[in-house]
């Protein structure tokens, strides 16, 4: 029998991360559907199907990511994708420029940037047990200058910076590096070969 795969989508109750828990669990994946509010993951984990399961995470708090990381070992004993989705825009007095207070700006990255740090490192060892684990995070595509605050988009900028060095930590990412190619002239110190 084939063992299904387990994928934790970070604050999954609504939005963006309810609809990756659905298609995830549509591709055959048992689902743990994040959310702060228990209530609210066990109405969003209904919908997304009969293998998803509830799961209260609190990407702010250090009790919520270990009491999770402790229930998907015993449950589970491995995880094979985490989707750290849960962000914010805002704290809620989001400003102009200078407006922005910096307790504001603390409190955004608090949940875009060192929550995701700290669910990542608390599922280290979990991700390690899975054959093939995947790890991805929820990110703007590209910058727009009508939406471009002082808040958010840094902090989803130091996600992005932050995504890379896990990337290169774990050897996992998809860019080929400088490779020696027509591109750069073959400038490139990379040989083709390795770089696929
Ligand atoms: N919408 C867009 O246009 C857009 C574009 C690019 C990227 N994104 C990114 O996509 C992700 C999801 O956004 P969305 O549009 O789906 O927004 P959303 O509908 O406002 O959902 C945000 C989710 O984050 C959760 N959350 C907030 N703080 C949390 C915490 N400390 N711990 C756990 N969960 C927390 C919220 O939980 P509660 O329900 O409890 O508040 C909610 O489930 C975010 O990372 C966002 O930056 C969105």
């Amino acid at each position: 029998m084939r063992v299904k795969p387990i994928a934790l989508v970070t604050a999954a109750n609504k939005g963006i991360g309810l609809q990756i828990a659905r298609d995830l669990a549509t591709h055959g994946l048992t689902v743990l559907v994040g959310s702060r509010k228990l209530e609210h993951a066990e109405t969003a984990a209904k919908s997304v199907g009969a293998d998803a399961r509830a799961l209260q995470l609190d990407v702010t708090n250090q009790a919520s990511i270990a009491a999770a990381a402790k229930r998907i070992h015993n449950e589970f004993g491995r995880l094979d994708v985490l989707v750290n989705n849960a962000g914010i825009s805002d704290a809620g007095k989001q400003g102009i420029s200078h407006a922005a207070s910096l307790d504001e700006q603390r409190a955004v990255f608090e949940t875009n940037v060192f929550g995701v740090v700290a669910v990542t490192q608390a599922m280290l060892r979990l991700l390690g047990e899975a054959p093939a684990a995947r790890i991805a995070s929820v990110a703007p595509s590209s910058p727009q200058r009508a939406l471009f605050g002082p808040v958010y988009s840094p902090s989803k900028t130091a996600l992005d910076a932050t995504t890379l060095a896990f990337a290169i930590e774990f050897d996992d990412t998809a860019c080929p590096g400088f490779t020696s190619t027509n591109f750069n002239k073959f400038e490139g110190t990379r040989t083709a070969e390795r770089a696929a």
